[in-house]
Order: C-alpha cells, then sequence, then structure tokens
C-alpha cells in the first residue's frame, strides 16, 4: 500500500481539554466504549491519545518510562489490546525536551545536554502497541550557540529517526510550530518550522492550546477559543496534503461550553481546513447537537476528502466569511461562517468561489437539500453557525481540480 500514514486527518479522542491531569485507564475505557456505543468509532473517530501525566515522575532502573500504577493498574500494554479489540488504536503522549509540560520524565536531553530517551521510548510504545504519537515541545535544551529553531528540529528529527525503528506504523504528531506562534500570523519563524516539519511526521499543532473544560464555570463560552484558533489555521493550507496536516487543536463540539450552533460551526470549520477530529470531551455526555454534527458522514467525508486540499479563505471580514475547497471527485465545499450575534442572510456568488459560469447542485450539508443555482448561494445563518455546502458542477464549469496534484508538505 502505497498510501502515506494519515492519508487523511487523523479522528478521535483525547482527555486533555476535558480531564487534563485527571487521567486514568477507566476514562479512557470509558470514552472508548462511548465512541462505539455512539456509532461515532464506525465513522472514523478510533485513535484514543492518553495527554499528559500518565506515568510516574521518574523512569525505573533500566532507564524506561512507567505507567502510574495508581493511574493505569493494568498497564499500558492491556490498554492497546482493550482498544485494539474494539478495532480502536492506541495514542500516547511524550515531550521532545528534558520532562513534559507537566513535569513528568521528556524523552529529549536532559538540561545542560546529555543523552535522550526517543529510541528508548519509541521502543517502549512500540511495545506497548502505540499507534500514535503526540509529542509535545515544552522544556527542550537550546545547547550553547544553537538557535531554538535547531533544538526544535534536532529533536523531532531524532524522534522520527526512531520511529522509523521500531518496526511499527506509529502516526507521529508534532508540537514543534506551536512553540513558534507568536499570534494570529505567527512569526518568521513560525513559517520555518512549518516548513519542515511535514518531513517528520504526518500532523503538528502549530498553535494555542483550545480552552479546557472548567468544572467550576461549566457555562464559560470557550467559542472565542474555537474562532482564535481557526483564526491562523485558515492560512496555512499550503502546508496540508495527504499525510500532512495542520491542527488547530481539539474538537469540543457538544462539549460544555459551546451552543449547538457553535458546535455545528466547529465541525464545519475544522472539515473545511482538512483538521485532525480529535475530540477532546466526555464522549457519553456529548450534546444531541454536538453529536448529530460529529456525525453527520457529509461533514465528515469534507474534512476526509482523499484530494487533501485544505481550504482557502475566498473572503473574510468582521462579520462573515466564506472558505471553499476542492474535493477529489470535483465537487467542491463551501462555508460561510456568520460571527455576528444575531441570525443574517448571507448569499457568496459561484463567480466569488471560482466557478464562474457554472452551474452547480448544491446540497446544505446539514439540511440535506439539494438545489440548483447558476449564480449565488444563500443562506440565513444562525448567530455564530456555519452554512456548508457541496457543490457538483452540472454543466458550463471550466474543468475541475485534477485529483493528486497535492503530495506532501506544501505544494
Ligand atoms: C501542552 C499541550 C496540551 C497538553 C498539555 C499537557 O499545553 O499543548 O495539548 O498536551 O501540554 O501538559
Ligand atoms: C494574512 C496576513 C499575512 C499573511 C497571510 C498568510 O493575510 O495578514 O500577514 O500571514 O495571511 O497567508
Amino acid at each position: 500500500d502505497s498510501r502515506p500514514l494519515a492519508a487523511t486527518p487523523p479522528m478521535g479522542w483525547n482527555n486533555w481539554a476535558h480531564y487534563m491531569c485527571d487521567i486514568s485507564e477507566q476514562t479512557v475505557v470509558h470514552n472508548a466504549d462511548a465512541l462505539v456505543s455512539k456509532g461515532l468509532a464506525a465513522k472514523g473517530y478510533n485513535t484514543l491519545t492518553v495527554d499528559d501525566c500518565w506515568m510516574t515522575k521518574s523512569r525505573n532502573s533500566a532507564g524506561e518510562l512507567v505507567a502510574d500504577p495508581a493511574r493505569f493498574p493494568h498497564g499500558m500494554a492491556w490498554l492497546g489490546d482493550y482498544l485494539h479489540a474494539r478495532g480502536l488504536k492506541f495514542g500516547i503522549y511524550e515531550d521532545a525536551g528534558s520532562s513534559t509540560c507537566g513535569g513528568y520524565p521528556g524523552s529529549g536531553q536532559p538540561q545542560g545536554g546529555g543523552p535522550d530517551h526517543f529510541a528508548q521510548d519509541a521502543a517502549t510504545f512500540a511495545s506497548w502497541g502505540v499507534d500514535y504519537l503526540k509529542l509535545d515541545g515544552c522544556n527542550l535544551y537550546v545547547a550553547p550557540g544553537q538557535t531554538k529553531e535547531a533544538a526544535y528540529r534536532q529533536a523531532y528529527d531524532a524522534e522520527a529517526a526512531a520511529l522509523a525503528d521500531v518496526g511499527r506504523d506509529i502516526v507521529f504528531s508534532e508540537s514543534a510550530p506551536a512553540y513558534f506562534q507568536t499570534g494570529e500570523w505567527g512569526n518568521p519563524g513560525w513559517f520555518s518550522v512549518l516548513s519542515w516539519v511535514g518531513k517528520d511526521g504526518q500532523l503538528w499543532r502549530e498553535g494555542y492550546d483550545i480552552a479546557t473544560y472548567d468544572p467550576n464555570k461549566p457555562g464559560t463560552s470557550r467559542w472565542s477559543s474555537v474562532l482564535t484558533n481557526y483564526g491562523y489555521n485558515r492560512w496555512i493550507g499550503r502546508y496540508a496534503g495527504p499525510g500532512n496536516w495542520n491542527d488547530p487543536d481539539f474538537v469540543l463540539a457538544g462539549a460544555p461550553g459551546l451552543t449547538a450552533d457553535e458546535s455545528r460551526s466547529q465541525v464545519a470549520l475544522w472539515s473545511m481546513m482538512a483538521a485532525p477530529l480529535i475530540l477532546s470531551s466526555d464522549v457519553a455526555a456529548l450534546s444531541p447537537a454536538g453529536l448529530a454534527a460529529l456525525g453527520n458522514t457529509a461533514l465528515v467525508s469534507i474534512d476526509q476528502d482523499g484530494l487533501g486540499r485544505q481550504a482557502g479563505v475566498v473572503s473574510t471580514n468582521g462579520t462573515t466569511d466564506v472558505l471553499a475547497r476542492p474535493l477529489a471527485n470535483g465537487d467542491r465545499a463551501v462555508a460561510v461562517l456568520n460571527r455576528a450575534s444575531s441570525a443574517r442572510t448571507i448569499s457568496t456568488t459561484l463567480d466569488s468561489i471560482g466557478l464562474p459560469g457554472c452551474k452547480v447542485s448544491a446540497k446544505d450539508l446539514w439540511s440535506g437539500a439539494s438545489s440548483t443555482t447558476s449564480s449565488a448561494l444563500t443562506a440565513t445563518v444562525p448567530a455564530h453557525g456555519t452554512a456548508i455546502w457541496r457543490l457538483t458542477p452540472n454543466g458550463g464549469c471550466a474543468p475541475a481540480v485534477p485529483t493528486g496534484q497535492v503530495t506532501g508538505n506544501g505544494a
């Protein structure tokens, strides 16, 4: 099979934004069972990743990482088996520095320099049946005279080499670009890091953490956090393609703090951006609207489209964004975000989305209704909502974008 690892954006679940360090075997099992029973696993949400705080504060006498026996009483190999037996995949968190963001042992060089643990830890993960590694970027040692970027590149290259040696396909999620993000547009170093991460791994966090759940303020809006991460991720589609994905962080749809329309919007925007769909919530407790959006197969197939082209920004202003992306079969997906706090009727023309002179059949992916137009798409979009259509050209059009023209990093 010549398809790259993660030929389409990874999908699944991670505990961090909901449980943070309150992680255990029981929590992973509970959410794995919920992904299966709610029907989400069958729709592709299949990789469960244990984030920070899973290990003991020090390595064993052989220098190996040890799962915290109070949190993971049966051990990590058992957890891998539990997931694999249900057709799911096992993801784990580590860090490229001397310690994780939460202060647990990292795979990288100690502060002051010295031997790293990349090869040893990759072998440990493979022995546990790990399928996906999220390698964070806290606490990297930068040697005298070395640039910060060179230190990150050395560490992420080392992990990629270690993973290539373990005899098991392990999807590699890198956090390096997130440590070079200093604003919505990043900085020059950010773009430089984005230009090499695709050689090492399949996806990368490139910005801020999505807002975590605060049980003391369950009603707190997390919408502004979704918009912030969408805000920078939408510009960097040139780095995405099959086997290489920008990761604007977790999907909160259906979790506390987002309205039904905000939940729908996040799924639509992440799908347009070919973003990983990694839920971070209590899956058993997802709201009905969130669950329906996440399970909307017309939307999931936009996210997972084989052409792997992240949407471009057609237009953006204080109230309205229009995004469009070509799809493998010659169709096109179009989304219209209403940033305003009241419903608005919004139109966008076929001209503006690069289909001048076309006649299209437009399927509204929320209602499932189709209509035909050769001029404009119009929808009444709720506050913070997103209209999304799949357009099938049926006459008058310029040739569709050929399939397979985007490969690897940064076409
Ligand atoms: C960083 C990452 C988060 C999470 C925490 C864990 O903040 O960006 O996604 O992994 O570390 O400590
Ligand atoms: C926006 C920003 C620019 C640049 C581009 C990225 O237009 O204003 O600085 O970052 O996005 O393509």
